[in-house]
């Protein structure tokens, strides 16, 4: 939640920044502004609302050579100009982003800030207000913001800059995402490093509580206590024209598009020359010897691992739990002797997912993260980390890191199985390789999905998905989709459990979408079926090819049973992408989301 980006150098630092701001817009699109120092005085620009309207409003005959900018999911005060950051401190000296949320704001407010008049209803205002109290005290900003940074609590990843100073970035992190980026003659600051990509490509990883003072030739990394730390920086391996739409009119439709190349490249990532498995070793021998998998996940990554649980179960025998990662810490089960926690999450930064990390490691258990972010927290925290390789997932509603993940689990789970010795009559690169080009075929048969949205979807209100056995858990996925990009209320129900209460919602006309890919519960989900369209509901039945009735809305390509979440899924992807489109949604950036949920 939240983009920061930072420029400290030679050029023109708002072109910079501002396109280093959309490409973090994913991460929170409420409001947005940019602080540069040009002059000797902090020129500040903010909107509410998009990186497109900071544009529109950022002066052009600024030239400044360093600067900040933030791009905004609000959390505390809602989404307005005075809320937005950059927030200045009372006299204008200081200019601060922050992403994150300061857990005791009231506290320092009170003991330190009292007589200060306010311009925001931010938790973060407080962090500049107290860095000009220290440095009137203290006559040192180094020194002011160290000893500010010491009394928060929570998370946080800020950056500031000095109007008395034209040199230097001061810069900390704790919990939230932060990278510095280095160059030659200037360096960066940004959430994430695909937004700064066109500078760099070499970045340094911040642990949390370190601060990190940016100057255009030095970057120094210090913790806490002002020890100073020696670190190298890693290459981010990203490449530029992925996180371009290019021909696209949204990023969902091309993530849609590239699920079959993302299969693709993970049956070549994790085959070997002779066609083995490629998996990390010390993973196999975790996998071998853990005796429970507790699955940790939110959204689209917990609906993924509930897919999961069922290949770690069937294939390699081992029993497995999901959960959802902010119900985790409350309502923690009963511990086996040697659990093992995988945590899926396709940015690796989920705050929910991490909690839950941070305190198994407390408790000294091993971590596998599944993760479409090399170098990300999650991946850097957990003692190894499979990646999905599915390339930047830049709209907000996930589509290829779900079929990705359920991919890599089912890799992981047959991996397991042969280490075990069990005998398995299911090769993975050979049927996800099918897999690959089925969805190929359904993402060619666009116009059949967009005009059963038109004919079935146009004006309704709600929406149900109906499934049994591993359809329900892509029902879920189903809902969770169009509810998110098109706000039509939806959800996604086990065909057996509607008539335990919900069925009382079906009324005429009722969209209740199907999905019948299992064969042994085929008879039965056709029932459910029935039991709604006696009561009004219009039905769109979704069915594997074999199984398929003259009725049906649409017929799947057939591929093992195992897999079929991974066509069954790219019809509902594109059921919600039109039907959002139709009426008028931000497809790639839905209301009151962001991608990555750095907050608890
Ligand atoms: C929905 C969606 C979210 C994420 C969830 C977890 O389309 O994208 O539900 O799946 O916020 O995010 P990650 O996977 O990054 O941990």
């Amino acid at each position: 939640m939240c983009g920061i980006v930072g420029y400290i150098g030679y050029n023109d630092t708002k072109d910079i920044l501002l396109n280093g701001l959309e490409k973090l817009e994913y991460r929170g699109y409420d409001s947005a502004g940019i602080a540069m120092l040009d002059n000797d005085d902090i020129n500040l620009f903010k909107v509410k609302g998009r990186i497109a309207a900071l544009r529109q409003r950022v002066d052009d005959t600024t030239a400044a050579t360093m600067g900040i900018g933030h791009t905004r999911w609000a959390t505390h005060g809602g989404p307005s100009a005075e809320n937005a950051h950059p927030h200045q401190s009372t006299s204008g000296r200081f200019a601060l982003v922050h992403n994150g949320v300061i857990e005791n704001y009231q506290e320092l407010k009170s003991d330190y800030l009292g007589g200060v008049d306010f311009g925001s209803e931010t938790d973060t205002e407080i962090i500049v207000q107290l860095v000009e109290k220290n440095a009137e005290k203290y006559q040192d900003t180094a020194e002011a913001f160290r000893r500010t940074i010491n009394l928060l609590k929570g998370s946080y990843a800020v950056a500031l800059i000095d109007k008395e100073d034209r040199n230097t970035i001061y810069v900390a992190k704790n919990k939230s995402p932060l990278l510095v980026g280095l160059g030659d003659g200037f360096n960066v600051v940004t959430s994430d490093a695909m937004a700064t990509l066109n500078e760099t490509n070499q970045y340094l990883e911040l642990n949390d509580q370190e601060i990190v003072i940016v100057k255009r030739n030095v970057v120094n990394v210090q913790t806490l206590d002002g020890t100073f730390v020696s670190r190298k920086p890693f290459t981010a391996e990203i490449d530029v024209t992925d996180t371009e739409k290019g021909t696209y009119p949204h990023f969902m439709l091309k993530e849609i598009d590239e699920q079959p190349l993302a299969l693709r490249r993970i049956i070549q990532e994790y085959q070997d020359e002779h066609d083995h498995l490629k998996l990390d070793q010390n993973i196999r021998e975790t996998m071998k010897v853990c005796d429970r998998i507790y699955i940790i996940a939110a959204g689209t990554s917990y609906h993924a691992g509930l897919v999961g649980k069922q290949f770690l179960e069937k294939m390699a025998g081992i029993p497995a739990e999901v959960h959802v990662a902010s119900e985790f810490s409350y309502n923690m089960p009963l511990l086996s002797d040697n659990p093992l926690f995988v945590f899926i999450s396709q940015s690796g930064e989920t705050a929910d997912s991490r909690s839950v990390l941070v305190k198994i490691k407390e408790m000294g258990h091993p971590a596998l993260t599944i993760t479409n972010v090399a170098g990300s927290t999650l991946s850097r925290e957990a003692d190894y980390t499979l990646h999905l390789h599915a390339g930047p997932e830049i709209a907000v509603a996930s589509t290829k890191a779900y079929t990705a993940q359920i991919a890599v689990l089912a890799i992981l789970a047959v991996d397991t199985a042969r280490a075990k010795g069990l005998e398995l009559d299911f090769d993975p690169m050979r049927e996800l390789g099918i897999t690959a080009n089925a969805m190929e075929v359904l993402t060619d048969q666009k116009e059949a999905i967009d005009e059963l949205v038109r004919d079935n979807l146009g004006t309704t209100r709600n929406a149900f998905f109906i499934g049994r056995s591993t359809d329900y858990f892509v029902c879920l996925e189903a809902a969770l989709k169009l509810k998110e990009i098109s706000y039509i209320q939806a959800e996604g129900f086990a065909g057996g459990e509607l008539k335990h209460g919900t069925i009382a919602l079906i009324e005429e006309g009722t969209p209740v979408i199907a999905l019948a890919t299992q064969e042994t519960v085929n008879y039965s989900i056709r029932s459910n079926v029935s039991e709604v369209v006696a009561r009004g509901a219009n039905d769109m039945i979704f069915s594997m090819k074999g199984l398929e009735q003259d009725t049906d809305a649409f017929v799947l390509p057939e591929v093992h049973e195992l897999l079929t979440p991974l066509v069954s899924v790219v019809p509902m992807q594109l059921l919600a992408y039109y039907a959002a489109l139709h009426r008028g949604c931000d497809v790639d950036k839905p209301r009151n989301l962001a991608k990555s949920v750095t907050v608890e």
